[in-house]
């Protein structure tokens, strides 16, 4: 689909259409998949958000400015994270999934849709009390970079620590929480050493292809942006990207859409979707 310019939204508007293709056209950028209604919503938000008054104009501003057009990213990212976010994903991985792992002599994870980074400093504190993190590489992408740039900061707002903290002991936490921060200027900084295991990269589910195999990749509120054509792209890959034993994690807001590769998985958790790979689909 991303080669193809004349490729349609289906049910979209005549404006927005336009507004979709001259963003991938002009930058690369294909949200022609992503789920309609929500869709609308985000570039309605961008329109008012520009002072503009309807969607033609805001094509007209993104192609002229690209100031603009990273502006309509970040709004079309949907990037709302915490820590150890559905504290239960974290109790079955630990229950579950560090077992498999442990088995491994080093370990490759996949973290899609990574967000500001919350999730993955979540995960390198589970690996870390599990005896994994030494040997373990977590490789977060998102296609968002400036979301990526804040997730490699390590700084998060002071504001949500009790929410933080809150998520880390229902999801199994063993020490004090405040063992893995400190505070300054307002912010809490997560210890370096979660983040040296960590290669932070840009990476679009829509365009880019598999870049590694891995034991275990974690995609959890991603796939719910997409229409279920883009779902089914999204699907084929992380089951190509899987080692054969290795697991997926979609977390409990959301399931995997039916299609060829269900074939090929086991389930080992069915509230938070944990998917082992028992054989290729394709
Ligand atoms: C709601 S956040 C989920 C963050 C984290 N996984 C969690 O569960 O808290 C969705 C993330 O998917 C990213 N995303 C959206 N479209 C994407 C695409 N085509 N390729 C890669 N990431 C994408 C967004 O930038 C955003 O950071």
């Amino acid at each position: 689909m991303s080669q193809d310019t004349d490729y349609q939204v289906e049910d979209a508007d005549p404006e927005i259409q336009s507004l979709l293709k001259s963003v991938y056209q002009e930058y690369g950028y294909d949200f022609r998949g992503y789920a309609l209604a929500s869709l609308k919503h985000r570039i309605w938000q961008s329109v008012w958000q520009e002072n503009v008054t309807a969607v033609p104009e805001l094509e007209q501003k993104i192609l002229r400015e690209p100031a603009c057009l990273e502006r309509f990213l970040l709004i079309l990212a949907t990037n709302t994270t915490t820590m150890f976010r559905d504290p239960g994903f974290y109790l079955a991985c630990r229950q579950k999934i560090v077992p498999l792992l442990r088995t491994y002599p080093f370990v490759r994870i996949w973290h899609v849709g990574c967000s500001a980074g919350q999730d993955v400093c979540s995960l390198a504190i589970l690996l870390w009390e599990e005896g994994l993190y030494e040997r373990t590489r977590i490789y977060a992408t998102d296609i968002n970079e400036t979301i990526l740039q804040q997730a490699r900061s390590g700084v998060f707002p002071l504001g949500m620590i009790a929410e933080y903290a809150r998520n880390y002991r229902q999801a199994g936490g063993r020490r004090s929480f405040s063992d893995y921060y400190t505070i300054r200027d307002n912010q809490v900084v997560f210890h370096p050493r979660l983040q040296e295991n960590v290669i932070w990269a840009t990476h679009n589910l829509v365009t880019d292809a598999s870049f590694n195999e891995f034991h275990f990749i974690l995609c959890r509120n991603v796939l719910i942006h997409f229409n279920s054509w883009l779902q089914e792209r999204v699907c084929r890959l992380l089951h190509e990207s899987l080692v054969r034993l290795g697991v997926l994690g979609l977390g409990s807001q959301e399931s995997l859409p039916s299609g060829p590769w269900t074939t090929g998985y086991e389930i080992m958790d069915a509230h938070e979707k944990l998917y082992r790979k028992m054989r290729d689909a394709f």
